[in-house]
């Protein structure tokens, strides 16, 4: 019946020209709808033009982080080795003790999306979710990052791919996300608490958005691996950005985000989660 109501709603939307988003208008709270390659609030107090095809979301009055780290050549090394599924794994095998395989197969999980579905992906870094194709992106995927310098490689990957159809890119913050209410089918959080300071409010973000029954998937470097790989996070932490929580963390900080069926597997210094 919902299910229904949901299409309905697309349709009829779909007939004067605009698609409905998840996302937020920070003046009055409504959902925001895309007319050709802007976003509109039907209360018409706000109007956001895409410029180069990513939409600034940023939360008025806080204050978005000085340095973006990934705007730096670490950013561009880190975005170069991620979307290179054989060279990550040999990196994070020796770095972390991690096969991550089985990102790149949750990732892929992630992408099969029907129409009518949305997936949320915070942070979404360069595109890594989708750079390698997505064939089952029927639905609407939509990126959200702090990073403008990322989010320019999501939108070049984005063209490549000609996915402008599927894929919304939004700079915006994890602990504050410019989303509706139960506006998302899916959330997609791969590496991203590890450099994100309040995961609380990521994850109570993340519980926020989500739909009842919708689930939320991701990786993240922990704190307190076992043995060797401790240290290497250790070192890792002294960039400062880095910030790691500990495998523990996670859970309690899931739970008390209202997540009420929580499955979590350390592999390495690699946390993979998944929660309802
Ligand atoms: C390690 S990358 C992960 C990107 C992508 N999910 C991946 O797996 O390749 C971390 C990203 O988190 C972003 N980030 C850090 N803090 C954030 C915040 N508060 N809100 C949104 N994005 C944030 C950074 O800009 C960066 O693009
Ligand atoms: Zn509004």
């Amino acid at each position: 019946m919902a299910k229904r109501k949901t299409q309905t709603v697309v349709r009829r939307q779909a007939t004067n020209g605009s698609r409905p988003t998840p996302l937020k208008c920070w003046v009055c709270g409504s959902q925001l709808a895309l007319w050709g390659d802007r976003l509109e609030c039907p209360r018409r107090d706000s109007r956001l033009p895409a410029a180069d095809g990513i939409f600034d979301l940023w939360p008025p009055g806080r204050r978005p982080p000085r340095l973006d780290t990934y705007a730096t050549p670490f950013g561009a090394a880190y975005d170069f080795g991620v979307n290179r599924p054989a060279l990550a794994r040999v990196a994070a095998r020796i770095e972390y003790g991690a096969d991550v395989a089985r990102m790149y197969e949750w990732m892929a999980e992630v992408l099969d999306c029907p129409p009518g579905r949305v997936v949320l992906d915070v942070p979404a870094g360069g595109g890594t979710l989708f750079s390698r194709g997505a064939p089952k992106l029927d639905g609407l995927l939509v990126g959200i990052d702090l990073s403008r310098a990322m989010l320019a490689r999501a939108a070049r990957r984005r063209r490549a791919l000609g996915l402008e159809q599927h894929v919304l890119l939004v700079r915006g913050d994890a602990a504050r996300l410019p989303v509706v209410t139960a506006g998302v089918d899916r959330v997609a959080c791969f590496n991203g608490l590890h450099v994100i300071p309040d995961k609380g409010a990521a994850l109570a973000e993340f519980r926020r958005v989500l739909k009842a029954g919708g689930e939320l998937l991701g990786t993240t470097l922990v704190s307190d691996p076992p043995g060797f790989y401790r240290n290497v996070i250790g070192l890792a932490r002294l960039a400062g950005f880095f910030v790691p929580p500990g495998a523990d963390q996670v859970a309690g900080l899931a739970k008390r985000a209202g997540f009420e069926r929580w499955e979590q597997k350390l592999d390495g210094a690699l946390l993979y989660f998944r929660g309802q």
